[in-house]
């Protein structure tokens, strides 16, 4: 035992290794990764990072490189609040908090609202990050299913009943409108409007996270909850990860100016501010049009990708294998017979060079949806996603 254990968390003593990491840690270098949700290193766009960085450099370096306000880069806020417009979000710089990646917002929700043992509704399947923030922090989370429509507002409804009935007052719902983590599903207009009004009606946050709002290929966008909501109930959050890149750990939290207050109390306890440096980077690389340009060419790489990946799964998937046609994002989601060895499947996968996120990952009790598999298709050449259905496709006949 380590002479470190009884120093430890209770949450942190809770945490279990997780079996599938355990298995997807024997993956061979050289492996085809369906498993990511990346964007295209390979097109990441370098020498315009390259030139504004030294356009910082050359014009802002006595703010870009100190302390600055924690709610935020002022060039960067007011840029967003012109996004947001551009969404009808009806957004000034006092509803704008900047953040180090969504993911920094999982954690600053939960030490602003989330006593541990509170209450908060998630999808399920939901994004693996927001479980692993919210359980850290001591949250009680209440899954509620989607379809092939988003979040089932019925059972949302059910779950709010039911906890106002033993007195309990849940603190918010983690609602994925749009190409769904992992799913790929899209929430639909009725059902962001219904939300509203279950929000309002239980008192309970709504906290939209919106990751791959510009990655539509297909169908008309979609108003975001946020820009429909007139009362005030909801978080949004979004992120330069997905549009610009992950490394340069860019995203922001819009909201009422109150809440706002309070989740900047919050992350000046954590982090300070994010980085001014990058956020100076990533307002004058959005500001010059250079991020709508990059957008738009990422967005008919992974459209092609995606396609061609439904193709393949046309092609090689047995009968009884079902999975999603998401009409944005990054990934989508395939269901194999529920009798099959899910963990067999991983392991001879990942056996045979290939990765893919199982199930388990996007469920708060880890042991549903081994039959399962988010499949990111941003990542990877025609070639390598022929050859990784079909691998999935040959293990999968296999077991059933
Ligand atoms: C749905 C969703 N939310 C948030 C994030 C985290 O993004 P960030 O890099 O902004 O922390 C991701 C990343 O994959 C995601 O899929």
């Amino acid at each position: 035992m380590s002479k470190y254990a009884h120093l430890y968390s209770g949450i942190m003593k809770a945490a279990k290794p997780s079996k599938v990491n355990q298995i997807m840690a024997k993956q061979k270098p050289g492996a085809i990764h369906l498993s990511g949700g990346f964007p295209d290193p390979n097109y990441f766009p370098r020498e315009e990072i390259k030139e504004i960085i030294s356009y910082v450099m050359d014009n802002e370096a006595a703010t870009a490189l100190q302390y600055g306000n924690p709610a935020g880069y002022p060039k960067l806020i007011e840029h967003v609040v012109e996004i947001a417009n551009s969404k009808n979000q009806k957004t000034k710089n006092e509803n704008v908090m900047v953040v180090n990646g969504s993911t920094e917002s999982f954690g600053l929700m939960c030490k602003a609202f989330v006593n541990p043992g509170d209450y908060i509704i998630v999808e399920e399947p939901t994004y693996s990050g927001a479980i692993m923030a919210f359980r850290g922090h001591g949250a009680n989370m209440l899954p509620v299913p989607i379809d092939d429509q988003g979040v089932i507002p019925e059972e949302v409804e059910k779950v709010l009943a039911e906890k106002e009935k033993e007195g309990i007052q849940v603190k918010f719902m983690y609602i994925l409108p749009n190409y769904q983590n992992p799913a790929g599903v899209s929430l639909s207009l009725e059902r962001r409007k219904k939300l509203l009004e279950i929000a309002k009606k239980y008192n309970v946050l709504i906290y939209e996270d919106d990751a791959y709002i510009e990655f539509r290929y297909e169908g008309e966008e979609l108003p975001t909850i946020k820009s429909l909501d007139e009362d005030g109930m909801v978080v949004y959050t979004t992120t330069f990860s997905k549009t610009l890149a992950p490394g340069v750990r860019i995203g922001w939290v819009i909201a009422e100016p109150e809440l706002i207050k309070g989740l900047t109390a919050a992350k000046m306890a954590t982090s300070l501010m994010s980085s001014p440096l990058n956020q100076a980077l990533s307002a004058e690389f959005s500001i010059r049009g250079y991020l709508k340009n990059h957008v738009e060419k990422s967005k008919e790489l992974y459209k092609k990708r995606k396609n061609y990946m439904l193709e393949a799964l046309e092609k090689y998937m047995p009968e009884g294998v079902t999975w999603t046609k998401p009409q944005g994002g990054y990934f989508l989601w395939v269901t194999a017979p529920e009798h099959i060895d899910g963990e067999e499947m991983l392991k001879q996968v990942v056996e045979a060079g290939v990765s893919y996120r199982p199930g388990p990952s996007f469920y708060v009790d880890d042991t549903k949806g081994w039959n399962q598999a988010r499949l990111c298709f941003t990542t990877v050449d025609e070639e390598a996603i022929d050859k990784g259905i079909k691998t999935i496709a040959d293990v999968i006949k296999k077991l059933m």
